[in-house]
């Protein structure tokens, strides 16, 4: 039989000894009032200091003489009674707004859904981490291509490096000794993480060959519901209550805009759709494009062809490599040697001190970015005499292709040899757009034809920030229409009208500070942060609040007015726009981003609950720890301010 029991807790703290445990099946009952009587930690002598009998009215023999009552700390279901039923302490027979108690523990995590679109790097990066840092989770990945790696599966061609040390262009959680060379090439690089994947087991959360096609809140269940078109072909719906878009800011990529793309005869190509099998020898060829994917392909297909027409529509600045210190002269690429290898195989720390090196020094860039600083004017001075030289010192060239735009307001682009091939006897660097395509060329702003066998696109993408999918948010909102060609989100990962959505990563993030891969750790660290609290606290949705989102906008564009990515050049960090709003790049140093998003700032968030009452989560007053057996109930001892 269960009898409703009182309780009265000793108070502990105040006389420097706690409950250890409280067992209420072995309680006895001590007469008119039960009380349980809690077993002590400390020891005899300590117990006598706190002189037991003066505070409680009994001596300590009699405590430890008579049977003593084990407190158990689990809750006991069976002694709390209907909320309605008759209090015997009259102000407490009422009602609290319909209020009831739910029987759970402060903190508890509730079950989540997570979903992520594509597997680059950045869904690589959430698989890992959420296996260690989120519990009682359920993640599912879809990507689209039969692999993982994103852009490093789908760009392949000639001369595709990155242009980030290898060294800084890795997961902290996963650095490898054996990166090839000072700056890796697409297949190496997509070797990475396609070893990551297997080694940690991660492709078990992805599901491939499968296209998001779609996602619509559900503002009353708090949910996504996402609409997949699976391998067989099917159309599938999935639910999630976290939806993440990895699907990459750099993954669409398009033709440029010009008529008779369906007239061409010949070979027509795009710089992320290679074709390997093709053989560019002694064919007549034109690639349209001077950015940082024309700048690669160039040098490497001109000896191979027969007549190279290079569409450079606007300047560009070529600089050396990032991290240029460490690289080889004049910041040039270079391969390891076996005996450097085999340092960083067997002497971790000196492999890490190596990465430490290289990754801070790529953080100290900032100061250059700064288009009136003393450092803008000396690199420009510096980078213009390197270009004409590498241009042979031919002026008309080098009037034509130094930019008169701050250097980095477009991608800096490293250009190994990139220069010097268009000086070459097969290279016809043409200053002008292309306009439209014949059966048989191209034709150029001046109506000039270009007779050629390939068409190469190095074009770009589609750079709006809109996920690679439909995106429908609170009361209908549209995310491409919201975006339009002027993206704007909070601190490049949280949009408002998107409940519980991240994107990974999203406008005026640092897209142009250094290496990715520590930033879509920051970001998911982030994100995990939101989500744990979201799961804690009985969170139904969250969205970045409008006034964080317009002092946000107003402080990145009234800083950006110094900063090198406002000068007026073409860029996709513009949007593909000469004068127009910065919508790609973080108003701030790297460092700065690491800083501010170390925590969630909750007063720039609206949330609502899942409950009408916010403090649902409170539970029956019990915590996580306290009921768990190993659980420490002590830990705030072991506090970092406890040691201060
Ligand atoms: C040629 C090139 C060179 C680059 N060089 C550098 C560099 O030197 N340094 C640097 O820091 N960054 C560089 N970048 C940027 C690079 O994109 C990032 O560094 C990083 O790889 C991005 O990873 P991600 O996971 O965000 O996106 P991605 O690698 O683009 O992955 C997105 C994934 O989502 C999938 N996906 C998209 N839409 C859907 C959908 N609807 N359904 C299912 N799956 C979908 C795609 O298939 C893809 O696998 C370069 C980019 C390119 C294109
Ligand atoms: N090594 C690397 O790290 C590396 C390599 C490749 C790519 N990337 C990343 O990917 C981003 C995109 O690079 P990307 O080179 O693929 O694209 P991009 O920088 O957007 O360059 C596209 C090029 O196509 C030109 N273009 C577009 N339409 C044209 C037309 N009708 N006629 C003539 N020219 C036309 C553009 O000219 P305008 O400039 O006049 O618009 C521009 O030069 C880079 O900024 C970088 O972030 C990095
Ligand atoms: C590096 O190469 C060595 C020797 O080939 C190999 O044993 C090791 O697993 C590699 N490390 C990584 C991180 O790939
Ligand atoms: C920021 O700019 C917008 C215009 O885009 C304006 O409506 C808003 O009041 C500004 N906010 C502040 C705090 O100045
Ligand atoms: C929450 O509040 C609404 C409106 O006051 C009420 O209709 C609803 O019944 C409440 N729900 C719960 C679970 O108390």
């Amino acid at each position: 039989m269960t009898r409703m029991l009182r309780v009265v807790f000793l108070s502990s703290i105040a006389f420097g000894y706690r409950v250890m445990s409280m067992d209420l099946s072995r309680t006895e009952d001590l007469g008119s009032t039960p009380i349980f009587v809690c077993s002590v930690l400390e020891p005899p002598e300590q117990r006598s200091a706190n002189n037991l009998k003066d505070v409680h009215g009994f001596s300590e023999p009699a405590m430890i003489n008579k049977p003593v009552m084990l407190i158990s700390a689990q809750p006991d279901l069976d002694a709390v009674p209907p909320s309605d039923a008759i209090h015997e302490n009259e102000w407490y027979n009422q009602d609290f707004d319909g209020y009831r108690v739910t029987e759970q523990l402060l903190y508890a995590k509730r079950p989540l859904r997570i979903i992520c679109v594509g597997a680059g790097a950045a869904g690589l990066q959430i698989a890992y981490k959420a296996e260690r840092a989120l519990e009682n989770i359920d993640l599912q990945i879809y990507e689209k291509n039969n692999d993982v790696g994103g852009t490093w599966l789908e760009n392949r061609y000639p001369g595709c490096t990155c242009d980030i040390p290898s060294h800084s262009y890795q997961f902290t959680w996963a650095r490898n000794p054996n990166w090839s060379h000072f700056y890796s090439a697409s297949e190496e690089i997509w070797q990475y993480f396609k070893d990551i994947a297997v080694k940690y087991n991660l492709e078990k959360y992805v599901q491939f060959k499968t296209t998001v096609e779609e996602a619509v809140w559900d503002e009353e269940l708090g949910k996504y519901h996402v609409k997949i078109l699976n391998p067989a072909g099917e159309r599938i719906t999935d639910s999630c209550d976290i939806l993440i878009s990895g699907s990459g800011v750099l993954n669409s990529w398009k033709y440029p805009d010009i008529p008779g793309l369906d007239l061409f005869k010949g070979k027509l190509m795009h710089s992320a759709k290679w074709d390997a099998d093709y053989d560019l020898t002694d064919k007549t060829v034109a690639v349209i494009g001077g950015g940082s994917s024309a700048v690669q392909i160039v040098p490497n297909i001109q000896p191979k062809v027969k007549k190279l027409t290079a569409f450079l529509r606007s300047p560009v600045w070529i600089t050396t490599g990032f991290g240029a210190r460490y690289a080889g002269p004049g910041g040039t690429n270079f391969e390891y040697s076996e005996e450097q290898l085999k340092e960083f195989r067997e002497n971790p720390e000196a492999h890490v001190k190596y990465c430490r090196d290289i990754e801070g020094e790529l953080n100290k860039r900032f100061t250059l970015m700064h288009s009136k600083g003393k450092d803008q004017k000396n690199s420009r001075d510096l980078i213009a005499s390197i270009m004409k030289d590498q241009l042979g010192g031919d002026p008309a060239l080098t009037a034509r292709m130094t930019p008169n735009f701050a250097l980095g307001c477009r991608r800096m682009t490293p250009g190994s040899g990139y220069l010097q091939s268009l000086t070459k006897e097969n290279v016809q660097p043409v200053h002008r757009s292309v306009v439209r395509l014949t059966e048989t060329g191209v034709v150029d702003e001046d109506g000039t034809e270009h007779e050629v066998d390939v068409v190469i696109c190095a074009t770009g993408f589609d750079t709006s920030f809109t996920p690679h999918f439909k995106l429908i948010g609170r009361n209908g909102a549209d995310i491409k229409e919201q975006f339009g060609d002027f993206p704007i989100g909070y601190l490049g990962v949280t949009v408002r009208n998107f409940p519980n959505f991240f994107l990974l990563i999203g406008p005026n993030g640092p897209a142009s500070h250094s290496s990715i891969l520590p930033i879509l750790e920051w970001y998911t660290r982030y994100a995990f942060q939101m989500i744990e609290k979201f799961q804690r606290e009985n969170i139904k949705s969250f969205e970045p609040k409008e006034k964080a989102i317009k002092d946000l906008y107003n402080h990145t564009h009234e800083l950006m007015k110094r900063l090198v990515w406002s000068s007026p050049c073409r860029s996709w960090f513009k949007n593909g726009k000469i004068h127009g709003p910065v919508t790609a790049i973080y108003p701030g140093s790297r460092l700065h981003f690491f800083e501010l998003l170390k925590e969630v700032r909750w007063e720039d968030y609206d949330l609502t609950y899942k409950t009408n009452n916010t403090f649902q989560f409170l539970g029956n007053g019990y915590t996580q720890t306290e009921v768990s057996e190993d659980g420490d109930p002590v830990w705030y001892f072991d506090d970092p301010f406890t040691k201060i």
